[in-house]
């Protein structure tokens, strides 16, 4: 029987932070450690100690500061990585060594230079000796995506018999698709022996735009951790946003038999508006949950159906994710509902002749102007008030 709980391992600091340009100090990896530790993810990785002293140091001091989410820290497939990880992550609360080693024909053979069994070798020593350091241990097979499902199922049998207590199955690339990635999920929990006593975990990239679609079929399929980023922040086209597979999950838990994640949702926009700050990586406004359209509305239907009663164009609360309030934009597009309630908002109770002629001038500012201010509404009514 699985869990009714998917894990969120946040790989922010560590995926995420191998964005172009996004680059944070130890301090304000510390602060982001904090802020999801009040999410309250499962999993911090923290970074990738082999690549830099820097990294190293990092990894060290957010392990020795975090309490309450585990701590991971990522490795190659080698003896002196996993020693260095190690040394990172031995003092968490719950420390993780996460060792990964591609699987796809294209990687093994033109990137590492390795036949298929040589690979089952260094994984059966890596996750040996990294599980004989650490209690909880994870192995992901980079470009699983690409991999023969067969050759997979050995790669997956050969690192729980080492040890993992963890099996990874990352979209390296962003290449799957929805109905391929869950079928891959659920082939490999029927297919190795094993993985009903391991957590299947996913990893997706959002080269085709469908890192999120792609890690909730991974649920369907029997995925029980998922690996996100605030924000999707990550190489190339980023990694899947925490926030939007969160919030699908208690959107729809029908439709991923009612399992649900630990976070604390309310904490949300200022993780995203925190880690956006910190790494100079602006959110585009239409950004599903964190963006700042993501609750506004400016069509004049709209904003009369929400008037009337919220669930006509909200499909959650914007208070659930950390914003204040809905808004309602005056815009070209608005109408004289949306003018009226945001007049009476600033103390201005018109009556139906007022309110027709204010909205004839509002018409005609909004026209010329994308956005209409309280200010410019408060002109309105004021030179409308002084007009014979
Ligand atoms: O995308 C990927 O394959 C990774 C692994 C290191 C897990 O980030
Ligand atoms: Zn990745």
């Amino acid at each position: 029987m699985k869990a009714a709980v998917v894990k969120i391992f946040d790989t922010t600091l560590r995926d995420g932070e191998q964005s172009p340009g996004a680059t944070l100090t130890t301090d304000e990896k510390l602060l982001v450690a904090d802020q999801l530790v009040r999410l309250n993810v499962d999993v911090i990785e923290a970074g990738f100690p082999a690549a830099s002293p820097g990294d190293l140091a990092a990894v060290k001091e957010i392990a020795l500061h975090v309490r309450g989410s585990a701590v991971a820290a990522l490795a190659r497939a080698m003896i002196s990585d996993i020693t260095t990880a190690w040394e990172a992550v031995r003092d968490a609360e719950q420390p993780v060594i996460h060792v990964f080693l591609a699987s796809s024909e294209i990687h093994l053979a033109h990137k590492l230079k390795l036949s298929p069994e040589e690979a089952l070798q260094k994984i059966k020593a890596s996750v040996s000796y990294a599980r004989s350091l650490c209690p909880t241990v994870e192995f992901s097979a980079e470009d699983a995506t690409r991999s023969n499902w067969e050759y997979l199922c050995r790669v997956c049998e050969t690192a729980i018999q080492a040890g993992a207590t963890t099996i990874n199955i990352p979209d390296t690339v962003g290449y799957t698709l929805p109905h391929e990635y869950e079928a891959l999920f659920r082939y490999l929990s029927e297919h190795v022996p094993g993985m009903d006593s391991v957590t299947m975990s996913a990893h997706c990239h959002d080269d085709l735009g469908m890192a999120t679609a792609n890690t909730l079929a991974a649920i369907r399929g029997g995925a029980r951790q998922v690996e996100v980023t605030i924000n999707g922040l990550g190489e190339r086209a980023g990694n899947t946003p925490l926030e939007e597979v969160v919030m699908a999950l208690r959107t729809r838990p029908e439709a991923f038999g009612h399992v649900d994640t630990n976070i604390q949702a309310q904490y949300l926009l200022a993780t995203s508006q925190m880690v956006s700050r910190l790494t100079s990586m602006p959110v585009q406004p239409n950004k599903a949950i964190i963006g700042a359209n993501a609750f506004a509305h400016e069509a004049g239907i709209h904003q009369d159906g929400i008037l009337k009663n919220r669930l006509t164009y909200e499909i959650m609360t914007p208070q659930s994710v950390g914003w204040n309030e809905t808004k309602l934009i005056l815009g070209k597009h608005s109408g004289r509902h949306g003018l009226d309630a945001r007049l009476r908002q600033l103390g201005h109770h018109l009556d139906a002749e007022q309110l027709k002629e204010a909205y004839t001038r509002f018409v005609a500012l909004a026209d010329q102007k994308k956005e209409i201010s309280d200010s410019d509404l408060i002109f309105i009514v004021e030179s409308s008030e002084e007009t014979p």
